[in-house]
């Protein structure tokens, strides 16, 4: 969330920063946590989380590009559900283990390293599914779509928020969404009817745009807000090249080219 994995696709480079106490306190500030999110869930949106995918102590919960543990860990001390964090970079995965530790969930979080195109489980081992702003990252998103439904058991549950350009937007506009935006924001066709191909049903799909743009307004706000220590840890040039990034997608928002949807689906 507060270092622009979007820019340049360094996962990893990311969950170095966002482990810091400077980024830990602009991650609280513009989504009111501190497991350090790269994505745009708030801490709200994870109790309507819990409530959409129906979440309880029996549930078998696969959090897909789980990063950190954002939500996939709190959604599990909320729920007491069983959570798998899946994702690939591992300092990201071991800042999940100490994270799941340290709230004494270990018993209830497995945690793998793999690839949510190719899922390293057998089929239909999971009754719930969510990811975070994960399918604007990789451009395989049917296979994902596809997959996650391979390890979803019949009538499964699934939750996920995605940023997505606007429809109907001229080629300038396009261009400025994927120079601008998640680095797999681009995609064929529509949500809608991937999911339906791969073989969900949709069952909800809210427009979560102006949460996104008052997340990223929280998020600029406190780089001027607490300006000089992150001057020291980042450098001024790279401060404010994060923070013209943020304005820029702002910006987008605005101007009605870039949104953010989360949907709830039922495994067909
Ligand atoms: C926007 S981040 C969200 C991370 C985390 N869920 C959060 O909310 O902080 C997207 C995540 O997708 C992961 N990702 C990208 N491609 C992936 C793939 N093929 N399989 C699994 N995870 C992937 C990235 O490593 C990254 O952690």
């Amino acid at each position: 969330m507060t270092c622009s994995p979007e820019s340049c696709c360094d996962f990893a480079g990311s969950y170095d920063l966002s482990k810091l106490p400077e980024i830990k306190r602009l991650e609280q500030l513009a989504l009111g946590c501190d497991y350090g999110g790269t994505s745009w869930t708030t801490r709200e949106q994870v109790d309507e989380i819990v409530e959409s995918l129906q979440l309880g102590s029996g549930s078998q919960l696969l959090d897909i590009g789980a990063g950190a543990g954002w939500p996939g860990l709190l959604l599990g001390k909320l729920s007491n559900c069983n959570v798998t964090l899946l994702d690939i970079p591992l300092n990201a995965l071991s800042q999940a283990a100490e994270r799941a530790l340290s709230d004494g969930m270990q018993a209830r979080v497995s945690i793998v390293s793999g690839s949510g195109t190719a899922i390293p489980f057998g089929d239909r081992s999971f009754d719930r599914i969510t990811h975070s702003d994960v399918l604007c990252c990789l451009p395989e998103k049917l296979e994902m779509l596809k997959e996650s439904r391979r390890v979803a058991r019949n009538s499964a549950r699934m939750h996920f928020s995605v940023i997505l350009p606007a429809q109907g937007l001229s080629a300038e506009q396009q261009q400025k969404v994927f120079e601008t935006g998640p680095p797999f924001i681009g995609l064929d066709g529509n949500y809608s009817v991937m999911l339906q191909d791969s073989g969900w049903k949709v069952f909800n799909c809210r427009d979560v745009t102006s949460e996104y743009r008052d997340s990223l307004q929280r998020l600029v706000d406190g780089t001027h807000e607490y300006e000089k220590e992150l001057v020291e840890l980042l450098g001024e040039e790279e401060l404010l090249s994060k923070r013209a990034h943020r304005e820029d997608q702002i910006q987008l928002i605005d101007s009605g080219c870039m949104r953010r949807e989360a949907y709830v689906a039922i495994a067909n």
